[in-house]
């Protein structure tokens, strides 16, 4: 459903001249600077729910950067591709070509990256059409993949959740349920299991179980592992998974995990918090890919130095969940907040 307002600042829907897919660029602000976010190519029942999604992802995409301290705001692309269909690599280049234009289109108040559905090797095809693209392989003179940063900023918070649960016990034994295993999902899964974390994982594709197998974690049906009884759950699907049904039969301690738009309504996070769940906001735990990317392509830093830059979330997050707890509010809540301060502060 699209909402009855726009709160946004641009919302581009073309049908894609050469491969006639509907593609949406919605770009939610610019406040901070050029709005980022990834390109989604995803099945959805209508062009229109695609619309929707785009709008939605490019408005956690404005939290994100600007939770982060990046000097950014928020968009997305959705590429809507109708029920069934299975793009063949003609059908697949034509589609990223007309990606690249819509794009371009925005004049540099849009940069665009991967997400769901494309990876390093489609945005150098974007890049064809547009200089606006992040992630491209390094033979094109991107820093390719963006997935490494996103987890490692995921387990810096999952580090943090570890310390406040267990009293400085860490990821040694933690127990964690994953739902998803995609890009983001199997590396940070692997990481777990490194660091000795008790894992059930599950995703709607069963050959993912060999990753599972992998990491000796346990498997579970995509419905049993979100009420698994663990330490945290960690969302790494696709978003809407809290719902109000959902959370009241949660049995874990906290959840954090890199899925955009985890929670079906806002309000579900003052739920979680009335039942003593810490929800660490996806927009601060999934921020690892931006703020990575944009250190190396943007800044110039070096691996290492980037890396350090995603580490940092583990920090913001820290100092954000003290302040809730002393505020005695949801995380989220603090989040926002903060959010808005940030953002208000720009002259219009
Ligand atoms: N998929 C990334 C996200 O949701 C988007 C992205 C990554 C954009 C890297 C630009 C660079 O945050």
């Amino acid at each position: 459903m699209l909402p009855n307002e726009l709160p946004h600042e641009e919302l581009l829907v073309r049908r894609g001249r050469r491969s006639g897919i509907t593609i949406a660029v919605a770009v939610h602000s610019t406040a901070l600077g050029p709005a980022l976010g990834g390109c989604r190519i995803w099945r959805y029942p209508s062009w229109t729910d695609g619309v929707a999604d785009a709008l939605r992802l490019a408005e956690a995409m404005t939290a994100k950067a600007a939770i982060a301290g990046l000097a950014h705001g928020g968009g997305k692309t959705v590429a809507a591709l109708p029920p069934g269909t299975v793009l063949d690599v003609d059908g697949r280049r034509a589609l990223l070509l007309d990606i690249g234009d819509a794009v371009d289109a925005l004049g540099g108040r849009y940069w665009t990256g991967p997400d769901v559905g494309t990876g390093p090797a489609d945005m150098a095809v974007v890049g064809e059409r547009t200089e606006r693209v992040f992630c491209r392989p390094e033979a094109d003179g991107g820093t390719g993949d963006s997935s490494p940063a996103t987890a490692d900023g995921v387990l810096a918070a999952l580090e943090v959740l570890g310390r406040r649960l267990d009293a400085d016990r860490g990821l040694a034994g933690l127990r964690v349920a994953m739902s998803g295993l995609g890009h983001v999902g199997t590396l940070v899964a692997r990481r777990l299991a490194a660091a000795g974390a008790r894992l059930v994982v599950s995703d709607i594709d069963p050959t993912r179980r060999a990753v599972a197998q992998e990491c000796g974690a346990d498997w579970a049906d995509p419905e049993e592992v979100l009420v698994a009884d663990v330490d945290v759950l960690v969302p790494a699907a696709l978003g809407g998974q809290l719902t109000p049904e959902l959370v009241d039969r949660l049995r874990c301690r906290a959840v954090a995990g890199p899925a955009n738009n985890q929670l079906a309504a806002d309000a579900v996070a003052d739920l979680l918090h009335a039942r003593g769940i810490v929800w660490a906001p996806d927009y601060l735990v999934s921020a690892g890919g931006v703020v990575g990317t944009t250190a190396r392509e943007i800044d110039g830093l070096g691996p290492h130095e980037a890396r350090a830059r995603v580490r940092g979330i583990g920090e913001t997050l820290d100092a954000l969940l003290d302040e809730a707890a002393e505020r005695g509010e949801s995380p989220h809540r603090t989040a926002q907040r903060r959010i808005t301060e940030r953002l208000s502060a720009v002259p219009a």
